[in-house]
């Protein structure tokens, strides 16, 4: 079956990306905070972009998408990596540009792309990693339903907390409307 050529949130649109959207994403204002400076994308130069586009697009174990607002303006990335189909996991990652944060366009985002992990690619989890010092993404993950499984030392010494949803808790939360 064909993937849905876009996703619907409450304001977002899920769009797959293609090269064209990382130019737009190398003019992204840069997160001045310092645990955030991995989210400062390194596009400076085409060959830059070239390598980010190509480690990213979508394949048999990725999915990336765009995330687009209600003005049609490119706000984030958001996506699935290490998606094992056999044992139905996948990995969530997300950026929202610096100047769009604290906007609920993550929680949307994010909530479109669990409906699609689990009512389309029917995943049994989806799996993630925080730094232990992000709080604002540990709420929203929280808020999604996602629980703490355990933690791991990352680059640098960072302590990342790893969290999981699983479909039963997913299913749950569609039945009682939370
Ligand atoms: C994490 C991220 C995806 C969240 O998306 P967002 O659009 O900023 O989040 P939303 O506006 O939907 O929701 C933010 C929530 O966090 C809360 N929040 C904000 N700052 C917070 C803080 N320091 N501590 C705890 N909660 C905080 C807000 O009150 C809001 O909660 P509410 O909806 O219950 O009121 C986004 O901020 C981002 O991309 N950050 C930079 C990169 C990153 O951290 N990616 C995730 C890596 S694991």
């Amino acid at each position: 079956m064909h993937e849905p050529a876009e996703i619907r949130g409450e304001r977002v649109t899920l769009q797959h990306m293609v090269r064209a959207d990382v130019d737009e994403m190398a003019a992204w204002p840069r997160f001045s905070e310092p645990d955030l400076q991995w989210a400062n994308l390194d596009l400076t130069y085409p060959a830059d972009r070239d390598a980010y586009f190509e480690r990213g697009r979508t394949n048999a174990t990725r999915r990336r998408f765009v995330i687009r607002n209600e003005t049609g303006a490119l706000i984030g990335t958001v996506g699935l990596r290490n998606l094992n189909f056999r044992d139905g996991h996948g990995t969530l990652g997300i950026i929202i540009r610096a100047d769009s944060v604290g906007k609920g366009y993550g929680t949307d985002a994010i909530r479109s792309l669990l409906r699609y992990a689990f009512d389309w690619l029917h995943l049994q989890r989806v799996l993630l990693d925080v730094a232990e010092t992000n709080h604002r993404a540990q709420h929203v993950y929280e808020k999604l339903g996602f629980v703490p499984i355990g933690e791991h030392l990352g680059p640098q010494g960072i302590i990342y907390i790893d969290m999981v949803l699983t479909r039963e808790a997913y299913e749950r939360q569609q039945n009682t409307g939370s």
